[in-house]
């Protein structure tokens, strides 16, 4: 049996009563069994608690977290036309780990659904010499989409979509790891 990749989910808000929690728990529930990957969390604010950490700062433990994935969901809502600021400071924590690896993304708001926010963060992760897929969840209205429980009310409807995307993402994965391992990244240009 091969080895599992990491895929790592990054949570973009940071605020109190966030709904992010409900998008991401739908996400991990679809996700927890898959053969490919095994999932991690990225969160800001267990970022912000590491400051706290003596054995690890804020940096540190971002660094760690995004050098031991192959892959990332970024689960981003829309403010104010863009992405949250909490989200910007984790991904500027570190530079080299991002290198050469795929960047999905799930995205939320009102009507547009977080998708002006993922426009702008691919222009971020393309600074990284990161690979932003083009296949992506966005969920228009979120609150609508979800019950009390946190359960989308049409789960079917968005399974097509999410694995295509998953299936895209284990290419990229695979593609760029095999690729790194063959010729790490930092050798390519002096
Ligand atoms: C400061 C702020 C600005 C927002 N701006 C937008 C926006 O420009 N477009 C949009 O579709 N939704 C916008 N929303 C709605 C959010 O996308 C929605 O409330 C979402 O659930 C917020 O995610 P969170 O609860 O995980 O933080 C905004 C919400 C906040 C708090």
């Amino acid at each position: 049996m091969t080895e599992k990749m990491t895929l790592a989910l990054i949570y973009g808000s940071a605020r109190q009563g966030r709904f992010c929690d409900t998008v991401a728990s739908w996400l991990i529930r679809e996700l927890e069994t898959s053969d490919v990957f095994s999932l991690t969390i990225i969160d800001p604010v267990r970022m912000k608690s590491a400051r706290g950490d003596k054995s690890a700062g804020p940096a540190e433990w971002m660094e760690r977290k995004v050098a031991e994935a192959d892959a990332f969901i970024v689960i981003t809502p829309e403010y104010n036309h863009g992405y949250p600021a909490a989200l910007k400071e984790m991904i500027d924590a570190v530079y080299e780990p991002w290198h050469a690896k795929p960047v999905a993304f799930v995205s939320y708001g009102g009507a547009s659904g977080g998708i002006r926010a993922v426009e702008q963060l691919r222009q971020v992760f393309g600074e990284l010499h990161a690979v932003t897929l083009r296949d992506g969840i966005s969920f228009a209205k979120a609150w609508s989409k979800f019950d009390a429980a946190g359960n989308l009310y049409k789960p079917e409807e968005m399974r097509a979509p999410l694995f295509l995307m998953i299936d895209r993402l284990t290419w990229w994965a695979r593609t760029l790891k095999y690729a790194r391992k063959a010729t790490p990244y930092n050798e390519i240009a002096a």
